[in-house]
């Protein structure tokens, strides 16, 4: 089948590389001159495992093309993915300028049947003004073609996207009921025929149900991370251990134990907007979203939980200190740093005085880039941000390391060269990778988030042992 897709970002060169890589002959369309030329070079501009094999076996197979030309995008595809970024507008919805201009070029240009698939996460009501975006630019060309917007909201994960997108758990399918919306959902079927063999996976709805899915699912996930962090917040108080509470909860089948973890924040380029976006659609139809407030707030402070645990441990001058900081990205496997919670620790930490060495596999240069924005009012504060090429470096003379992303490389590291490396051995552990015992063991002092009863009996046994050693 001939594929546009249109805006080749995370979403969009996933889509697109994967449709090639099953047979179709895929163009993807972007605004961005650079990106399209970097990826004509063979370099692909985001980093995502296993993409850039696939982006490259197909574009020698001639089945993916990389393309700036409108015109010849919607001439090309019979299906038109629209995959470009929503982000959040002032007032917290989704910002629809780049979906509506993108709907507006398909009108402008075709000349026959197009299927039209919102794959970028919209608000209820969309298509229509996608429908009529398209709808309108083909009256000012006195023309008339047939064609349906489909609601296609994609659930692939950063870090995991290729797999995520190629064994899907679920493709949900939102289509009109009138003629178009029926030719629409049969191409859609053959589409995506190769990834229903082994059993269906395709959802059928109508559309609003299908826009309304992605907002649900991604404010449903955030609300679980939102409330592990309340309860870890709240265990650190009350002496509970809150990993023993996360497997004594997730054993039941009806919770389970994914999106169970606790830690400094949820960041990234979906939850924080889309949460806002469906609150915000929320209160526009009078019936706001009470829970998904207090998930948001929970957030922003949880973003704070690091920082603040470094102000109780060293006080709230931190001129002179030194912090390591291991993993800047919001997340593992990618080098996406949208809303990153490392953000607002780095930020926090300069703003106190403090210098940070800062240490991430992939991310550096899209933190560069991003941390340069963050703290452009503050050419003195950037003087005290380095980067390090590795996660020892970040440690070497350091006052503590602080574990902000939890990537493979930090989950076992070499404690002893650690504690050789640190000024002091501290570790603040914004993801909970370690155990507590363990590293008290090892006379490293253990911050995490809601570990605190664990750290404080490891400590008391460990006051124990010596008492006895010295009786
Ligand atoms: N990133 C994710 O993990 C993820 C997962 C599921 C859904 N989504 C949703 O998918 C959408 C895209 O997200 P993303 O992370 O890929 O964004 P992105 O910013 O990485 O990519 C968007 C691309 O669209 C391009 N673009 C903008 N306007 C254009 C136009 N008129 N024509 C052609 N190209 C245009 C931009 O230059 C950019 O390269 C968003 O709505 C997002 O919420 C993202």
């Amino acid at each position: 089948m001939n594929l546009t897709i249109i805006g080749s970002g995370y979403v969009g060169l996933v889509t697109g590389a994967c449709l090639a890589d099953i047979g179709n002959d895929v163009f993807c369309l972007d605004v961005d001159a650079r990106k399209i030329e970097l990826l004509n070079q063979g370099v692909v501009p985001i980093h995502e495992p296993g993409l850039q094999e696939i982006i490259e076996r197909n574009r020698r197979a001639r089945r993916l093309t990389f393309s700036t030309d409108v015109e010849a995008a919607v001439a090309h595809g019979d299906v038109q993915f629209i995959a470009v970024g929503t982000p959040p507008d002032e007032d917290g919805s989704a910002d629809l300028q780049y979906v509506l201009a993108a709907a507006r070029n398909i009108g402008r240009h075709m000349k026959g049947f197009k299927v039209v698939v919102d794959k970028s996460t919209v608000p209820v009501g969309t298509a229509a003004l996608v429908h009529d975006a398209i709808a309108s630019e083909l009256r000012k060309r006195g023309e008339s073609h047939m064609f349906s917007v489909v609601s296609n909201p994609e659930f692939l994960k950063e870090g995991a996207a290729v797999e995520d997108f190629a064994r899907p758990d679920r493709i949900v399918l939102g289509c009109n009921d009138d003629v178009p919306g029926e030719r629409a959902r049969e191409v859609m079927k053959r589409l995506y025929a190769p990834f229903n063999r082994n059993h269906e996976r395709t959802l059928y709805m109508d559309v609003h149900s299908a826009e309304f899915t992605k907002y649900a699912a991604n404010a449903m996930l955030a609300t679980r991370i939102s409330f592990m962090n309340e309860l870890a917040n709240l265990a650190d108080r009350v002496g509970a251990d809150i990993e023993a509470v996360r497997r004594g909860v997730g054993s039941d089948p009806r919770i389970g134990y994914d999106f169970l973890y606790a830690g400094c924040g949820y960041g990234g380029s979906c939850f924080p907007k889309d949460v806002k976006a469906l609150m915000r659609t929320a209160e526009d139809f009078g019936e706001p979203l009470q829970i998904l407030r207090a998930v948001e707030s929970v957030n922003e402070a949880q973003k704070q939980v690091l920082a603040q645990k470094i102000v109780t441990r060293f006080g709230s001058d931190l001129a002179g200190r030194t912090f390591g900081v291991w993993g800047l990205a919001f997340k593992p496997n990618t080098d996406d740093m949208r809303e990153a919670p490392s953000r607002t620790l780095i930020a926090e930490l300069l703003a106190r005085g403090a210098s940070v060495k800062a240490y991430d596999p992939v991310a550096t240069d899209e933190a560069k880039r991003v941390l340069a924005l963050d703290l452009a009012r503050a050419p003195e504060q950037q003087t005290r941000l380095s980067f390090v090429h590795d996660a020892m470096e970040a440690a070497s003379g350091a006052d503590a390391v602080v574990v902000a992303t939890e990537w493979k490389v930090f989950k076992a590291p070499d404690f002893d060269a650690l504690k050789s490396h640190l000024k002091m051995p501290i570790v603040f552990d914004g993801r909970n990778l370690y155990d507590p015992h363990a590293l008290q063991e090892l006379g490293i002092e253990y911050h995490a988030v809601g570990r605190a009863s664990a750290t404080q009996a490891s400590r008391a046994r460990a006051e124990v042992a010596a008492t006895q050693a010295l009786a």
